[in-house]
């Protein structure tokens, strides 16, 4: 069997699409017996992001380039695959993080070896079958388990993969970054973030208290862009982080299969002693509780993963706790008075993955959006997901972009085709 056209391979995804609606309830489980999360995925997350990368299918092309001797060379460019992709994905989305990058991939007619988490493995085993049944040949989309240093590290360092597409760690990111070498991989790499979430005075308060909680506290703050560093102007501060912490202390933690449970548990045992290590950390380092701050200790949450979402006021910008990312539902507070002040600390950080504005100054919206570094800015909202806009980081969080037509070209070759006419 030759290569799939670009309409073949609209027509799959489209089915594939089909596919995961019909088997939506189950899908959505596996992802909460893995890792925890609430029952239930966004369809318009998942299913709309492939109905997307179905639409490219058929968009991609190359162009015409009149050369600097018109007449005499005529020029096109052709769009390729880039050949075998290598994806490792985190633990913290299984069924959305497998989407990201199948959809790139089926779109540009790569092939994937994806590698899961071994924390969860199972959404992305059941969409490799879901890719068979719907006629997908054997070999072209792998999902292969595995643990990071053996299963994870042959993928970053073989010989016959061109590209990977690596989300997680930062840790992680330099040992792929490293291995790429090897045969000079293309590499896309989504890591961690510590990501600022500004306030101003003028915010519709609550809605901007409501936004900085979940930005952080969602999927139990294992985020990749959690708006972790929450800055506040100093005439709403007190009253801003009351309301924050008002917030943390009425979600409802739980079961991930109780529809009433806002907070699931951490992923693993090894997850929680790392963020309870880091309430450990805060509270040495001076920080004030004012929600939370520790395990759920009651009944049986007490034997799960359970931590309380938490906010610690009075956080100072070189704290561990400002200044690394914690990957749990930990939230500082950090006064500030000026903006030209609160962009230079808000961007005194290794990463630049999102960030977060309140104000109703639509001037100053605008301003500060220009002169943060991250590779997303929310302006009155936050944890914004769409197919169609692109995601990623600048500085440590990573470089190559995820989403929207950016993403295609990272798995694409762009060759240069010359003909001599004269
Ligand atoms: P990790 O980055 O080590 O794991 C992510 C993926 O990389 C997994 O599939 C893993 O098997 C694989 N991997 C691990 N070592 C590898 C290696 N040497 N070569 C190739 N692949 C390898 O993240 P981990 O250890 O699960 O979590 C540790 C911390 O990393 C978390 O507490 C959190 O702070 C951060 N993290 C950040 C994520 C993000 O999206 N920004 C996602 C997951 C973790
Ligand atoms: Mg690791």
């Amino acid at each position: 069997m030759g290569p799939f056209t670009p309409f073949e391979r609209q027509e799959l995804i489209l089915k594939f699409c089909d596919a995961i609606e019909a088997n939506w309830d189950e899908l959505c489980l596996l992802d909460t017996l893995e890792m925890g999360a609430p029952y239930g995925r966004s369809r318009r997350e998942i299913i709309g992001r492939l109905r997307f990368c179905a639409g490219l299918a058929t968009a991609l092309h190359g162009e015409t380039i009149a050369t600097s001797v018109p007449g005499e060379a005529f020029a096109y460019t052709l769009k390729e695959p880039v050949g075998v992709v290598g994806a490792i994905i985190p633990w913290n989305g299984p069924l959305p993080a497998t989407i990201w990058k199948l959809g790139p991939v089926l779109a540009t007619g790569c092939a994937l070896v994806l590698k899961p988490a071994e924390e969860a493995s199972l959404t992305a085993l059941r969409l490799g079958e879901l890719l068979l049944d719907i006629g997908l040949p054997p070999g072209v989309i792998n999902i292969v388990t595995g643990f990071g240093e053996t299963a994870g590290a042959a993928i970053a360092n073989h010989p016959d993969v061109d590209k990977v597409a690596f989300t997680g760690s930062n840790e992680t990111g330099r040992h792929i970054v490293r291995a790429s070498a090897s045969n000079m991989k293309r590499l896309s790499l989504e890591l961690g973030g510590k990501s600022p979430h500004i306030i101003f005075a003028d915010a519709d308060l609550e809605a901007a208290a409501r936004s900085a909680a979940m930005g952080v506290f969602a999927n139990s703050g294992q985020v990749c862009c959690a708006g972790t560093r929450v800055f506040i102007e100093k005439p709403i501060y007190d009253e801003f982080v009351a309301r924050v912490a008002e917030i943390a202390r009425h979600l409802k933690v739980g079961n991930g299969l109780d529809p009433a449970t806002e907070i699931g548990p951490l992923v693993s045992g090894q997850q929680l002693d790392r963020v309870v290590g880091y309430l450990d950390i805060g509270k040495r380092e001076g920080a004030e509780v004012l929600a939370g701050g520790g395990r759920l200790t009651e009944g049986a949450l007490g034997k799960g993963f359970f931590v309380q979402p938490t906010v610690f006021a009075n956080v100072g910008d070189s704290m561990r706790i400002a200044t690394e990312e914690i990957f749990g539902p930990v939230l500082s507070a950090i006064p500030f008075t000026e903006f030209d002040e609160v962009v230079a600390r808000a961007n005194d950080t290794r990463f630049g993955l999102a960030a977060g504005v309140w104000t109703r100054d639509l001037s100053k919206a605008h301003r500060i959006a220009a002169r943060i570094r991250a590779g997303s800015v929310w302006i009155n909202c936050y944890n914004i997901f769409d197919a169609a806009l692109p995601f990623g980081g600048y500085r440590e969080s990573g470089y190559g972009r995820e989403s929207g037509i950016q993403q295609l070209e990272e798995y694409m070759q762009v060759k240069a085709v010359t003909i001599q006419v004269g």
